[in-house]
């Protein structure tokens, strides 16, 4: 039988602390809540309020269970109030010394029998456990922000920490409505470890000036369906606990020059710029723990501005290729009102799009998405034709033929010969240096990426790539021609894995290092991701729908390109693949698709 708790304590209300509290006590439980000062209290009052108010506005949480949930939290300061309970969990910043010392004292002030919990992020709960008299009955309680929403909690455990309190704090994760992963005391357990070299990674890139805050977090929402952008998690996390994170992680977890804190985080932190909690981090917000985003001096202007800013006019589209992505962006530009000549290497190939565009369509059609009429005016916009010279007086080339890179040079060197002068020629590649496919014209100022994702009608998304080469006027062209498609287009530099790729497949990698590691399974670490991040899918489930194949040569270029150590693929990966283990395609991957 589980051990029943009836009073639990919280230690810290913070941006972690708040939420545990209000997590408990909707469950029934009452909670002793510490803080340190009464203006600290006063705070984590506060923050409960706000959180459990929004929760009846929206319809939540009925005012009376609201009433109650309040009435179950004794708000106290100082550890002499947590005498009397089973467990307590303890939320103060992420330093080691402070922890030991809390630790210490709450061994002194605590029952016999209770529990004591860490809510650290990365650093040892074994260290911890050691400053009290009963490292066994020691353990990590980690909790995903915001804590009333997410629904995963991991349970660390020491290789001190008893089986009983392990059972009993799953028990008592369950009575809260979570779903607990158990694992062992690592750096990072399974969600940070993943997540922050992810996080410091989009750090970097804005640093760099490689895009701007809102194109590297709308790319991974809109590339990869996330719940929220690096750079805006980065300020619900807190950019001060952040910053303790990645430095922890990088001392404790072999100092991995990814989790190296990006400089700028340190200047931000000392600047007072902590994120949502004090109003402002990267981006600036309505007050001090206001959700809200409120437009500053860096907010661009709206998409049609670009307009204004020298963009080419463009009303005639040539779309050269007969893939998927090819048949997909054919489909994009029709619908958009652009006039398109295909051009495919033969009638027969031609055919073969001319059907899949229209079968597209159709499926449009029969959803109620677009009206027969709308789909006879695309399809009557589109030329069909095998010979390249047709292009000379299109305003826009989208090239999106086999990613060879002496192909395309020798497609871009005829581009040059047969376009007029002034046309913008694009190239979906998802992984050549667009520099290299510029040079092989006379107008490389023209040139850019223009990364589609598949299936092109439905992805929201397009990398917009500048070479150094690339005119502003080209860039502002292409945004403006994005922005008529309905999609958001992201403006990044040319380099391996534009933005999406760059910061997804070395998380993939890294989850794959994780499983080969023994560290967890594959249905935790998948659980994890999504339970405690809110991502669409784990891993490992991504990984088997990309496909290993793809995914090991993306990873390769990345690794090659940028000749990071962290970024080698993982062998795992690359046996895999060796054993024909691509993934669904092959029935097989990191799961067995045959069986289902
Ligand atoms: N922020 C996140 O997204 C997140 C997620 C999971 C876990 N964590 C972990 O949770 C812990 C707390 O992080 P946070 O982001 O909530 O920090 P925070 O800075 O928002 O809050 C910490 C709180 O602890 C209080 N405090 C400091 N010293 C204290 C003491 N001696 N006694 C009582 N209270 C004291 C502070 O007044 C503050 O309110 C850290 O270990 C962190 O790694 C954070």
């Amino acid at each position: 039988m589980a051990r029943e708790f009836t009073r639990v304590g919280v230690v810290g209300l913070g941006t972690m602390g708040a939420g545990i509290v209000e997590v408990f006590a909707r469950n029934g439980l009452d909670v002793t809540a510490v803080e340190i000062s009464d203006a600290a209290l006063e705070r984590g009052r506060a923050t409960l309020t706000g959180s459990t108010d929004r929760a009846v506005a929206k319809g939540k949480l009925a005012e009376a269970e609201r009433d109650a949930l309040m009435a179950r939290v004794d708000f106290r300061v100082g550890l002499d109030a947590l005498h009397d309970v089973d467990l307590v969990i303890e939320a103060v910043p992420e330093h080691l010394d402070l922890k030991q010392r809390i630790f210490a004292e709450l061994d002194r002030v605590c029952k016999p029998e209770a529990i004591l919990a860490t809510n650290t992020s990365s650093l040892s709960v074994t260290e911890i456990s050691v400053a009290t008299t009963r490292p066994n009955q020691v353990i990590g309680i980690h909790f995903f922000n915001p804590a009333p929403v997410m629904k995963l909690v991991e349970v660390v455990r020491t290789v001190v920490t008893s089986a009983d309190v392990v059972a009993d704090v799953e028990a008592l994760c369950e009575r809260l409505g979570k779903v607990d992963v158990t694992i062992s005391d690592r750096a990072g357990f399974i969600a940070n470890a993943l997540l922050f070299g992810y996080l410091n990674h989009a750090v970097g890139m804005f640093e760099a000036r490689y895009a701007t805050r809102e194109d590297i977090d709308a790319a991974m929402k809109l590339g990869c369906g996330l719940p929220m952008g690096p750079l805006a998690l980065m300020d619900l996390i807190g950019l001060d606990t952040a910053y303790e994170i990645l430095d922890t992680m990088y001392r404790r977890g072999g100092r991995d020059r990814r989790h190296a804190p990006a400089p700028l985080l340190k200047q931000m932190v000392t600047a007072g710029l902590l994120g949502r909690k004090s109003g402002r981090g990267f981006y600036t917000y309505e007050r001090p723990g206001s959700p809200k985003v409120v437009p500053d001096e860096y907010t661009p202007l709206a998409a049609d501005a670009a307009l204004a800013d020298g963009a080419r006019a463009i009303a005639k589209v040539g779309v050269v290729g007969s893939g998927t992505m090819a048949t997909g962006i054919i489909e994009v530009f029709a619908k958009a009102g652009y006039e398109i000549i295909s051009v495919t290497r033969g009638a027969e190939k031609s055919a073969k799009v001319c059907e899949a565009v229209k079968t597209s369509l159709n499926k449009g059609v029969v959803r109620g998405k677009l009206s027969e009429t709308d789909r006879d005016a695309a399809l009557g916009r589109i030329t069909w034709s095998a010979t390249l010279e047709h292009l000379a007086d299109v305003d826009l080339v989208v090239e999106a033929v086999i990613e060879e890179l002496s192909v395309k040079k020798a497609l871009f060197a005829s581009l040059d010969e047969i376009c007029k002068p002034g046309v913008v020629l694009a190239t979906t590649t998802s992984s050549l240096p667009v520099i290299d496919v510029a040079m092989a014209t006379q107008r490389p100022a023209d040139v850019v990426g223009l990364h589609f994702f598949n299936p092109a009608p439905i992805m929201p998304l397009v990398e917009i790539v500048q070479t150094i080469r690339t005119s502003a006027e080209t860039s502002a062209t292409a945004r403006a021609v994005c922005a008529k498609l309905g999609k958001t287009g992201v403006v990044c530099g040319d380099r391996s894995g534009f933005i999406v790729n760059a910061l997804l497949f070395p998380y993939l990698n890294d989850a794959v290092k994780m499983l080969e590691a023994s560290y967890s399974t594959a249905d935790d670490i998948d659980y994890a991701m999504k339970l405690g991040c809110g991502y669409p899918m784990g891993p490992f489930e991504l990984l088997d729908v990309v496909g290993l194949d793809v995914s090991l040569a993306i990873q390769r270029e990345l690794y090659l390109e940028l000749r990071e150590p962290g970024f080698a693929p993982a062998p795992l990966l690359e046996h895999l693949v060796t054993a024909g283990y691509l993934g669904r395609k092959s029935g097989r991957g990191f799961r067995d698709h045959t069986r289902r």
